[in-house]
């Protein structure tokens, strides 16, 4: 009972979240590093900016993040001393493929992750990793449109068929794109889309959807093709979508929005487009371009796992007036009565992580995998440099618990699970530094200031320990 015995626990962050270094290396700008922190994110991040350039009003907290492009040993050595099995972090497209669309890889990217996984090996830590995590280069978008073509098919190819040669051997667990869903809300972050005035932007975004769908399975085929041992998963938002009241209206409105993310993962998972999800193109006039080839690469290439990010439920109404609660970033919800939240207004809700996985798990019966979970919160440094996040600790453990109840009682396949910024790095949705994840400390602020020095939390003795005991000592 409890954890199975080669559990993979861990941590997880993204290349434009602490990586930094964004001209260092030969490496090309990405949508990522002129996405502002203040009030113009989110209008950039939905694909509002049409003007690709940074200029010298905003901060642009991508561009050096938490640096680990420098610190990465010093960071993987404190991962080590937490004992972590497995370590998720993200590739820098525009550091393997500085435009994206050039025949031959950026060497000195190559060798920068290259190192990276050497690092992790040397301690026995098994990367995962994301081959697309809100990232797209500049060039992409500004001479294709980003995913809405299809051109970006064939540059992925070429990505990943770089990545899986170069990295045989060093690594063994994918996943193709980072919350696939998130295009949906972000299109500009998930898929380098801008939307021209008067546009369609649904169609826009399917269109996109399809391209990444299909570019996903050929990353699977071409992954299991150079390795076999590869083992390539996808990535869902996840997090159940509650009705607010029993009226059968709200619940259907539930089920109707729990489907809009199933969707990515039938496909991903069963290798087909759902029946509802053909039925809504037909009543929007969306046409996707699917061909026959695109038909039989997604049929034949579904994932090995399903991974997910959690931090939260919702609550779906049908009622305008309930949703002005609350809200985790990405959709409007009803505010939960029954829970807690957190600074930000994301409410804390251990069981509906096992509710999202008995749901996962019911439907697609393959091993899951969470990749994000965690609490982002304030840290007081005290005068003794400790900091005693004590409420981060308290977050984590109770969902633990929660996973160990689906594994038990409910007989979920679960493989692992990668806290969410296991270091301090750049929030996605605010850009902020002080929303913050981690187990170790970095100094540094939401204006970038700041020594960069890395410190040790309570939680870090404590993930510690819980990797220890493989999940049974949470106190
Ligand atoms: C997920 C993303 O949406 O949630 C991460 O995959 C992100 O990139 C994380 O950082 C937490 O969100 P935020 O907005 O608190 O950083």
């Amino acid at each position: 009972m409890g954890f199975p015995k080669d559990f993979l626990w861990g941590g997880a962050t993204a290349a434009n979240q602490c990586e930094g270094g964004y001209q260092e290396g030969g490496r090309g700008l990405a949508n990522v590093d002129i996405i502002p922190h203040g009030k113009d994110r989110f209008f950039a991040m939905s694909g509002h900016m049409t003007n690709l350039e940074t200029d010298n009003e905003h901060f642009y907290p991508a561009m050096e993040a938490i640096d680990m492009y420098h610190h990465y040993k010093e960071d993987i050595a404190l991962f080590a001393e937490m004992g972590f099995k497995t370590y998720r972090l993200s590739i820098a497209w525009s550091r393997i493929f500085p435009k994206g669309d050039e025949t031959e890889p950026n060497e000195e990217g190559l060798k920068f992750y290259e190192d990276m996984f050497k690092e992790c090996q040397k301690y026995g830590i098994e990367p995962l990793v994301t081959i697309t995590h809100f990232d797209c280069p500049i060039h992409l978008i500004k001479t294709y449109g980003g995913w809405k073509n299809r051109k970006l098919i064939k540059f992925y190819k070429r990505l990943v068929t770089v990545l899986f040669t170069r990295y045989k051997g060093l690594v063994k667990y994918w996943l193709t794109f980072n919350e696939i869903n998130v295009i949906l809300h972000l299109p500009f972050m998930g898929a380098g889309l801008v939307f021209e005035e008067g546009e369609d932007e649904t169609a826009a975004k399917y269109l996109s959807i399809h391209h990444e769908l299909v570019a996903s399975a050929w990353a699977t085929k071409i992954a299991h093709e150079i390795d076999p041992e590869n083992k390539v998963g996808c990535m869902l938002a996840a997090g159940y979508k509650y009705p607010f009241t029993c009226k059968p209206e709200d619940v259907f409105a539930s089920y109707e929005a729990n489907r809009e993310n199933y969707f990515f993962i039938d496909v991903q998972s069963k290798g087909e487009y759902p029946r509802f999800a053909l039925k809504f193109f037909e009543r929007e006039n969306i046409d996707i371009h699917m061909t026959e080839e695109d038909k039989i690469i997604l049929k034949e290439n579904t994932v090995d796992f399903i991974s997910f990010s959690y931090y939260s439920t919702s609550c779906v109404s049908t009622d305008p007036k309930d949703l002005s609660g609350t809200g985790n970033a990405l959709m409007a919800s009803a505010k939960n009565p029954y829970l807690k939240a957190s600074e930000w207004g994301w409410q804390i809700d251990p069981l509906g992580l096992r509710m999202t996985l008995n749901t996962l798990y019911d439907r697609y019966q393959k091993p899951l995998f969470i990749v994000e979970n965690g609490l982002g919160a304030k840290d007081v440094v005290e005068a003794d440099g400790s900091i005693n996040d004590d409420y981060r600790i308290d977050y984590l453990r109770e969902h633990i618990k929660a996973m160990k109840e689906a594994i038990d009682l409910d007989g979920v396949e679960l493989i692992g699970y990668t806290t969410w910024g296991c270091i301090d790095l750049v929030s996605a949705s605010t850009g902020e530094m002080s929303k913050r994840y981690g187990f170790i400390y970095v100094d540094r602020d939401d204006a970038g200031n700041g020594t960069g020095a890395r410190s040790k939390k309570k939680s870090f003795d404590w993930y510690k320990q819980v990797i220890a005991s493989n999940g049974e000592n949470l106190d």
